[in-house]
């Protein structure tokens, strides 16, 4: 579904029965989303646990594990690596066969990585969306907190959130794409270059770096999203022309990732009625530079130019 710089992702329907044999990640984070049937995981230093639809599961790197779809019905999971993840297996696991593919045994002093930052062998959607609502909080929780890639769990209603400008065009990341997948209910997506749509549950939708992106929580809800990038604080670049006085503090700007925004809609409140040149001219505020004035409108142009491969 993904496979840019940062992540690779992709659907896995299994049949009953089918395994994929022990083995793990040298360097990576791997991570899936069960969306449908049973899937029995063994993660090294875990009990072994059977997860189904709506379970969110992660293996830290250097960690050995194992799956199998139990149960008399197939199953469905989104996986997520981190771009160019290796896969190396236990010397007691065959490895799969490649056509003019061979194995090599090899030998490494292996720790496997702890669940630290937050992170926790799996979250429970319903679990989490339950807590959200008892403690009427705005929606985010990190499910994945790691160098090398983030996963945040967006959830809301449509409802709660202020009137939305025409011009509100969102932000976008000088650093790598955003990708979301749909856990419940839909969201809005306005995304530059494509007509306004809403994403269902089970989507995936993708943003390149340096695109225009604007998530909101749609239809009667709830609605939440899994919001994925390549690092943790990822920098949100916004029009500064657009006064989002309305937005600060509301739920959909809650998430981590996005205090970018909120920090700079309230710098705007301080600021005005200071003129627009005012605030262009302080060259200390680096994220100036995307505005969409002539010359910076070239270098953004520029720089999506030079990422071609997004
Ligand atoms: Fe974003």
């Amino acid at each position: 579904m993904v496979d840019d710089d940062h992540l690779t992702t992709r659907y896995i329907a299994s049949a009953p029965g089918a395994k994929t044999g022990k083995r793990y990640h040298p360097q990576t984070r791997e991570w899936w989303i069960v969306t449908g049937g049973q899937i029995r995981f063994e993660i090294e230093g875990q009990e072994p646990f059977v997860a189904s639809q709506g379970w969110m599961v992660q293996v830290p790197p250097r960690t050995i594990y194992s799956l199998e779809t139990i149960g008399d019905k197939p199953s469905l999971r989104y996986e997520v690596n981190i771009a160019h993840a290796q896969t190396l297996y236990p010397e007691d696991q065959k490895p799969p066969a490649f056509p003019r593919i061979s194995w090599m045994p090899v030998k490494s002093a292996r720790i496997p990585a702890p669940y630290d930052r937050g992170n926790k062998p799996y979250l429970i959607f319903d679990e989490v969306a339950a807590n959200i609502e008892k403690a009427q909080v705005r929606g985010g929780n990190r499910f994945i907190n790691d160098d090398r890639g983030v996963a945040n769990i967006i959830y809301g209603y449509e409802k709660n959130l202020p009137p939305e400008s025409p011009d509100e065009k969102g932000h976008w990341h000088p650093e790598c794409a955003e990708t979301w997948l749909i856990m419940a209910g839909q969201i809005k997506y306005k995304i530059e270059g494509q007509p306004v749509f809403v994403a269902d549950k089970g989507d995936v939708v993708y943003a390149p770096r340096f695109m225009w992106h604007h998530a909101t929580f749609a239809g009667p809800g709830p609605s939440c999203r899994l919001a994925m990038t390549g690092y943790p604080g990822i920098t949100s670049l916004v029009n500064p022309w657009v006064v989002r006085a309305v937005r600060v503090g509301v739920s959909d700007y809650s998430c981590i990732g996005t205090h970018s925004e909120a920090c700079l809609t309230i710098l705007l409140l301080i600021l005005q009625p200071a003129t627009h040149m005012a605030i262009r001219s302080h060259s200390s505020i680096p994220w100036m530079l995307p505005t969409r004035d002539a010359g910076s409108f070239a270098y953004r142009m520029t720089a999506r130019t030079a990422s071609s491969g997004n």
